[in-house]
Parts: C-alpha cells; sequence; structure tokens
C-alpha cells in the first residue's frame, strides 16, 4: 500500500504567510462586516489600555506634585470609564471572532467533504480511510487556531502593542530604546524555535490520526478481534505507535513551552535596565516622577501583550501546519475529470463492449491482460471463474470507478472515457460484492438508488428484491434503522436491500457481483426469478460463482488470470471436454466438490 501522501512527514515548502494569505483570500470578503466590528472593538480595547498607562502621569503629577483632589476624582473616574468600556468591547471582539472562526470551519468541512466526493476510487484504496477522517478533524480545528491566532492576537495584542509603545515613546524615547534593545535576539530564537516545531507538529497530527485509525479500525473489526484473540497482538501494535506520539507531544511541548524562559529572561534584563537608569536620573538629575510612572505602566501593560506575540510564531506553525495539510487534500487532483467537451451518455441498445481492455491497480502488477466482449443489449452477460481472475475488476470498469490503462469500454458505441460521468452512472445500477449500508432506515437505504422513489416503488423493488417480507418483520418496517453499515441486519438481508437499491433505480444497464451469494439456496432461487424479471430487457452483467444461477443467461464469458478462456451459452460451454468451463460445472454437479471453487 501506497501510504506516502498520508504519513510523509514532509514539511511542505509554503511559510505562514502564504497559508495565512490563502485563508484570508478565501474567506475574507465574506466576513469583512464582522472583520470591520471585530477590529473596531479591538481599537476600543487598545485605546482604552494605552488610555490607562497614559493619564498615570497627570495622577502621580497630581497627587504628588499638585496635590490636587478634583482632578485626581476626574482622572480615576475616566480609569473605571475605561476598564468597563474595554470589557464590552472586548466581549463583542471575542464573541464576533469566534462566530466568523466557527463559520470558517464549517466552510472548509462542507468543501472537504465535497472534494473527498470527488477523488477517484482509488485515492481511497491507497489511503487508510479511519486515519484520513482523524487526521481531517484534527486539520480542521488548524484552520479554527489560525484564524483565532492571528486575528485575535495579533490584532489585539498588536494593536495593544502599538498604542503602548506610542505612550513609552512619548513618556521617555531613551527608556524605550533601552527596552527594543532586547528584540533582536528574542526573534532570532524564536524564528529557530518554529522551525523545529514545524516538522514535530507535522509528525504529531499524523501520528496521532494513526493512533485513531487504527483504534477505530479495531472496533470495527471487534468480532474478528476476540475471534482470534488478537487484542494483545493490536495492543501491541497501538502501543507503539501511542507511545512515540506521546513522545512526539512531549517534544512539541517542550519546544513551544521553551519561549518562556527565553522571554521572562529578557524582559527582566529590560525592567531592570529601564528601573536602574531611571532611579539614577531621578537620583542625581531632577525629573517629575510622572512621566517615569506613566512609562512603567505601559511598560509592564505591555509585558503580556508583547508575550503573547512572541508566542504567537511559534504556535502559528502548529495551526499552520494543520491547515497546510488540509490545503493537500483540498489541491488534489480530482483524477478522471470529465475530459472538456464531454457528451452526455445516449443510451439506445445499452449494448456494451470490452475493445482489448488492459487495466492495472496503483502497485503495478497487470490485472486485466486484454479483455475482448461484448455484452448485448437486453441480455444477460454471466462472468465466471477462478477467484481473483479479474471478474470484479471487469465490472468496475463500467461505472468508470477505474480506467483502463489500454483499449476501450463502449456503450453504443460511445467510448465511455469521453462521456460525462454523471450521464454515465445515471444509466447504470450497481450491487456490489460487499453490501455496503448507510446509517439510516431501511427504506433512506433502498432510496438512495433513486432520490425521487416514490414508497410504492420502493416497496416493489423490495418485493422483487425478496426483502419485502422480513423488511415488515423488522419492528419499525421501513422505518426501522439499519445501524453503521446495516448491523442490525445479517448478511443476506443486507444483500437483498443492496439488490432492492439497484432495483428501484430502474437503469437499463444493471452491474451484479456476486449479488446473491450470501443467500441460502432457497433464497436465493427466490431472488433468482424475481431478478430475471427485473433483468428482463435490460443489459445484466452478472458475476457469480454458483453457476446454477446463471444457466439461463444469454452468454457466458469464462475469466482465467485476467483473461478471457472461453465464452458460449451454458450448453455450448458444459460440452467441451477439455473446456475450464465444463469442469467447473461437473464439479458443482457432484456436490461433494461444490465448495471447489
Ligand atoms: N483495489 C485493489 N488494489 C490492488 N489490487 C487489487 C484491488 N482489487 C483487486 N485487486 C487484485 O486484482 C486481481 C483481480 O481481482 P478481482 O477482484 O477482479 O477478482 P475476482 O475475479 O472478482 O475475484 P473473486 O471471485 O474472489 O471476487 C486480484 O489479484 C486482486 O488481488
Ligand atoms: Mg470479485
Amino acid at each position: 500500500m501506497n501510504t506516502n501522501r498520508t504519513i510523509s512527514p514532509n514539511v511542505g515548502s509554503d511559510g505562514v504567510a502564504a497559508v495565512l494569505k490563502r485563508i484570508i483570500a478565501e474567506n475574507g470578503r465574506r466576513h469583512v462586516r464582522g472583520y470591520a466590528f471585530a477590529i473596531t472593538c479591538l481599537v476600543i480595547v487598545a485605546s482604552t489600555t494605552a488610555f490607562t498607562a497614559w493619564v498615570m502621569e497627570s495622577v502621580v503629577n497630581e497627587a504628588f506634585a499638585n496635590k490636587n483632589a478634583d482632578v485626581v476624582w476626574l482622572i480615576c473616574g475616566s480609569i473605571f470609564a475605561a476598564f468597563v468600556l474595554r470589557g464590552f468591547a472586548t466581549y463583542g471582539q471575542a464573541v464576533t471572532l469566534s462566530m466568523i472562526g466557527n463559520n470558517i470551519v464549517a466552510t472548509y468541512q462542507r468543501r472537504l467533504f465535497a472534494h473527498l466526493m470527488t477523488l477517484s476510487l482509488g485515492y481511497f484504496t491507497e489511503a487508510r480511510s479511519s486515519r484520513l477522517a482523524a487526521q481531517i478533524s484534527e486539520n480542521v480545528n488548524g484552520i479554527r487556531d489560525v484564524l483565532n491566532l492571528t486575528v485575535t492576537s495579533t490584532a489585539r495584542d498588536l494593536l495593544t502593542l502599538v498604542a503602548l509603545i506610542g505612550v513609552m515613546i512619548a513618556k521617555d524615547p531613551v527608556l524605550t530604546a533601552i527596552v527594543f534593545l532586547v528584540a533582536p535576539p528574542v526573534l532570532y530564537a524564536l524564528r529557530y524555535i518554529s522551525k523545529r516545531l514545524r516538522v514535530a507538529t507535522r509528525e504529531s497530527v499524523l501520528l496521532n490520526s494513526h493512533v485513531l485509525g487504527s483504534m477505530q479500525e479495531s472496533v470495527q473489526g471487534i468480532a474478528i478481534v476476540k475471534a482470534f484473540t488478537m487484542e494483545d497482538e493490536l495492543a501491541r501494535k497501538v502501543e507503539g505507535i501511542i507511545t512515540a506520539a506521546e513522545a512526539r507531544a512531549n517534544r512539541i511541548a517542550r519546544l513551544s513551552e521553551r519561549t518562556s524562559p527565553l522571554t521572562e529572561s529578557f524582559a527582566g534584563l529590560a525592567i531592570s535596565s529601564v528601573l536602574a537608569y531611571a532611579a539614577f536620573q531621578s537620583i542625581y538629575g531632577d525629573v517629575l516622577p510622572g512621566a517615569f510612572f506613566s512609562f512603567v505602566t505601559a511598560l509592564l501593560m505591555a509585558y503580556d501583550p508583547a508575550k503573547r506575540l512572541a508566542k504567537l510564531q511559534v504556535q502559528m506553525e502548529r495551526a499552520v501546519v494543520n491547515a497546510r495539510m488540509i490545503y493537500e487534500i483540498l489541491d488534489m487532483e480530482t483524477h478522471q475529470r470529465d475530459i472538456p467537451g464531454a457528451k452526455n451518455l445516449v443510451v439506445t441498445d445499452a449494448r456494451i463492449e470490452f475493445r482489448a481492455v488492459k487495466f492495472s491497480y496503483a502497485n503495478g502488477e497487470g490485472v486485466l491482460k486484454g479483455v475482448d466482449f461484448v455484452a448485448e443489449g437486453g441480455q444477460t452477460t454471466a462472468l465466471v471463474g477462478p477467484s481473483g481472475a479479474g471478474k470484479s475488476t471487469v465490472i468496475s470498469l463500467v461505472p468508470r470507478f477505474y480506467d483502463p490503462a489500454d483499449g476501450q469500454i463502449l456503450i453504443d458505441g460511445q467510448d465511455i472515457a469521453g462521456v460525462t460521468k454523471a450521464s454515465l452512472r445515471k444509466h447504470l445500477a450497481y450491487v456490489s460484492q460487499q453490501p455496503y449500508l448507510f446509517e439510516g432506515t431501511i427504506r433512506d437505504n433502498i432510496r438512495y438508488g433513486r432520490p425521487d422513489a416514490t414508497d410504492a416503488e420502493i416497496e416493489a423493488a423490495a418485493r422483487l428484491a425478496y426483502a419485502h417480507d422480513f423488511v415488515l418483520a423488522q419492528p419499525q418496517g421501513y422505518d426501522t434503522p439499519v445501524g453503521e453499515n446495516g448491523v442490525t441486519l445479517s448478511g443476506g438481508q443486507r444483500q437483498r436491500l443492496s439488490i432492492a437499491r439497484a432495483l428501484v433505480r430502474n437503469a437499463p444497464i444493471l452491474l451484479l457481483d456476486e449479488a446473491t451469494s450470501a443467500l441460502d439456496t432457497e433464497s436465493e432461487a427466490a431472488v433468482q426469478k424475481a431478478l430475471e424479471e427485473a433483468m428482463s430487457g435490460r443489459t445484466v452483467i452478472v458475476i457469480a460463482h454458483r453457476l446454477s444461477t446463471i444457466v439461463k443467461a444469454d452468454k457466458i464469458i469464462v475469466m482465467l488470470d485476467g483473461k478471457i478462456a472461453e465464452q458460449g451459452t451454458h450448453e455450448a460451454l458444459a460440452q467441451r471436454r477439455d473446456g475450464l468451463y465444463a469442469r467447473l460445472n461437473n464439479l458443482q454437479a457432484h456436490p461433494a466438490a461444490s465448495d471447489a471453487i
């Protein structure tokens, strides 16, 4: 299996700024008004904060130097008002920004789902679905973090910081310059930390999704796990990944918290230098204390936002790794796009023709090695042959789950590579070898065959598929929920529902991959009889292991190792002395050997 795409810890070349730019370009316009309101609130927060520092000078000078009580009252009142205002503005921006963030997360979830639905089957056989799901849920939160961090922290903290620095410069430019001496080394160190964090974060997301994926897989296969007492074996396997994930998380914690000793030390240096300078100035010089108080207030107030901003790049790095992983999925080419100018498929006789079709799955080995046959319109063509011969592969090429490497598939003379996939699939109904049901009621599951089917049509299809009686025996009849992938139903019942789903579609072409294999002989005979009715007038390609079910087929194609070994009617093939079909037929005719294939 090629898992490179999902687990390579490759770092991606886009920088934080590029990813941010893209997120904003894609989402900014929709939220202009929200952002404008939030930024207004943020400006209020920043200016009230700066105002508090600014008036310190007046408080101190009026109180200590001029001893003017009235002015002190006024100033203290205004400080109180500033705090109240700041409270409301903080509330306004936080709520607005969270709502925008939630909306953007929802938008990405929608986009991801829509995009995943367009990717070809090949992608999903390569990527482990449970791991993919876990990865995506982690990644989407990454986008939310990017937004919350940029807008909240950057806007609020940066605005506040700028305003406070303004106050500092106004009150004492020399002291401000001293403070700024510590900036370059801090910035340099942060850069270094965030680069290392980038790699660790990506590895961590992948390991986490691996842990969740393994758990989900084990839970889904719980019956097999217990039957084969695989618990210890699986625990050992998961243990390794969990330990690695834990170690990685610890590493991330150490790296990102390394900013604290760094910023604290430098801040201590800056503050003590400032205090020393100011103290000496007041000891040996002759300055009023007010400006100095204002300056120190601004400096102390600036400390928190500055610290958060210093950490921002590091946190941002983490969030951006997630965001970037989402874009990797969103940017993944949808293979098998309709070719430019693709026409709609026009079905008249529904005659299907395979011309020298070659095909191999992603791992290389040739599975179909030149397959030529015709499934005549309105007739039933059966595919038989040993397991692994390529029968299911032949059927999966008709709906274009995969495209042939070579050769052509024609329906009524139109190459299916040149028609739109939607029009192609509209004319097909398909029953897969493993029946799949979706969470929902029985009725919902049949209706997926054709969303506009009436209840009467759904029941008619269920009757044809020999499902009506068991459905009525369910506690809520057609409205009984089937659970995840129909766990509450038996294998044969699931199979009959998926036949009903195909029948209700009422399509001219019917593809049946072992559609009745899970049924007992009696129900199989009954479904078979019903299917014969449904098959008449349609082009049917049917795969069967039990040859008894296809003796009446208009044509039988025997496949062996990716090629067609023989074809003809049951009578013709059964008479060939040395033929593969004759041999299989003989084996199945004698019950003692009927399990041989
Ligand atoms: N998704 C896949 N990726 C890679 N190889 C695959 C995939 N599906 C099938 N194969 C391989 O292709 C070959 C043909 O498989 P296919 O499912 O078409 O056989 P089949 O004739 O339907 O067998 P069965 O009767 O057991 O259903 C097999 O060797 C199988 O290993
Ligand atoms: Mg098969």
